[in-house]
């Protein structure tokens, strides 16, 4: 049986700009292209979940004017029922860049992801049980709360600490059992610029680690374990949402009980596909056309 997996997180529309180069401090730069796409960290690796085949819920918060958000999870057969509409706020937006080599760059407005009450934690947490999975990222207020009551039931908290700031560093870390980060995150989290997996797995020695490589690959590592992911080769049109399909992907092997190299294949081919597409959400493949 599948477990079930509640992401609590961010919803956004992504508005996209296609441009030669990103915009420089005093310039004015001319767009080529823009389309309106929806995104979210949160909301795209719901979507990777669901589109993997996974049993999710999806709990965060919208204003009126992102309804097509909850509709989108609703049409990817995600549980949309733990997603608050907040008539008084605007949904969360993303300005999003994305240059000739399919590099983004990304300007965020938390709107309505920031407005998660505690109320809704406890109301939301309610239904699920011990061993059901939980999570996170970082576009939502309420981390800390939200991790030490998951915790307090017996879920088990995966993290992907993205956009990384210094707010992470002030959560109850040592509660989570997954970190899924990239290597600029982990040397934010570390402060070491090399051997980041090691460092990290010294400031987390119970943690199980998936740190993502770029080109390279992906590692997984715990105290005992190291598997590691060669990355596939493709043409990347626009990185956006790669890291959240992977991050999707890799949650809904884990939540079928896959083998962690097994979870780390679908994820790498998940993950390349999204690249080669533009946007966040329709950049993300089903699992049938992998
Ligand atoms: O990871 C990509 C996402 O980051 C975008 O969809 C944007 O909304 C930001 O949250």
């Amino acid at each position: 049986m599948k477990t079930k997996v509640l992401n609590f997180g961010s919803l956004n529309m992504d508005h996209v700009y296609q441009v030669q180069h990103f915009v420089s401090p005093g310039e004015t730069l001319s767009s080529t292209k823009l389309q309106h796409f929806c995104g979210g960290k949160g909301l795209n690796q719901s979507i990777a979940l669901a589109r993997a085949g996974a049993n999710v819920y999806h709990a965060g918060a919208i204003g009126i004017d992102g309804l097509r958000l909850k509709k989108q999870l609703e049409e990817d057969g995600a549980d949309s029922s733990f997603l608050q509409i907040r008539e008084d706020l605007e949904t969360g937006h993303a300005i999003i860049q994305v240059d000739e080599t399919g590099q983004n760059c990304i300007i965020l407005y938390g709107g309505a992801n920031q407005s998660i009450t505690r109320n809704q934690v406890d109301e939301t947490l309610n239904h699920f049980e011990k061993g059901d999975i939980i999570l996170l990222q970082n576009e939502l207020n309420e981390l800390k709360y939200i991790i030490e009551k998951a915790y307090q039931k017996g879920l088990r908290i995966f993290l992907n600490p993205s956009p990384c700031d210094e707010k992470i560093m002030e959560l109850p870390l040592e509660l989570v059992d997954t970190l899924l980060l990239n290597e600029v995150e982990g040397e934010q989290i570390t402060g070491k610029k090399e051997q980041v997996l090691e460092a990290l797995k010294d400031k987390f020695p119970e943690m199980h680690i998936i740190l993502t490589l770029g080109s390279k690959g992906s590692v997984y590592a715990d105290k005992e374990n190291c598997v590691f992911c060669e990355a596939k080769k493709v043409n990347a049109v626009d990185t956006t949402a790669a890291g959240d399909t992977f991050t999707g992907y890799y949650i809904a092997a884990v939540s079928e009980g896959e083998s962690v190299k097994a979870a780390l294949e679908l994820a790498t081919k998940a993950a390349a596909v999204a690249v080669t597409r533009q946007g966040a959400v329709p950049s993300i493949p089903y699992r049938k056309q992998l």
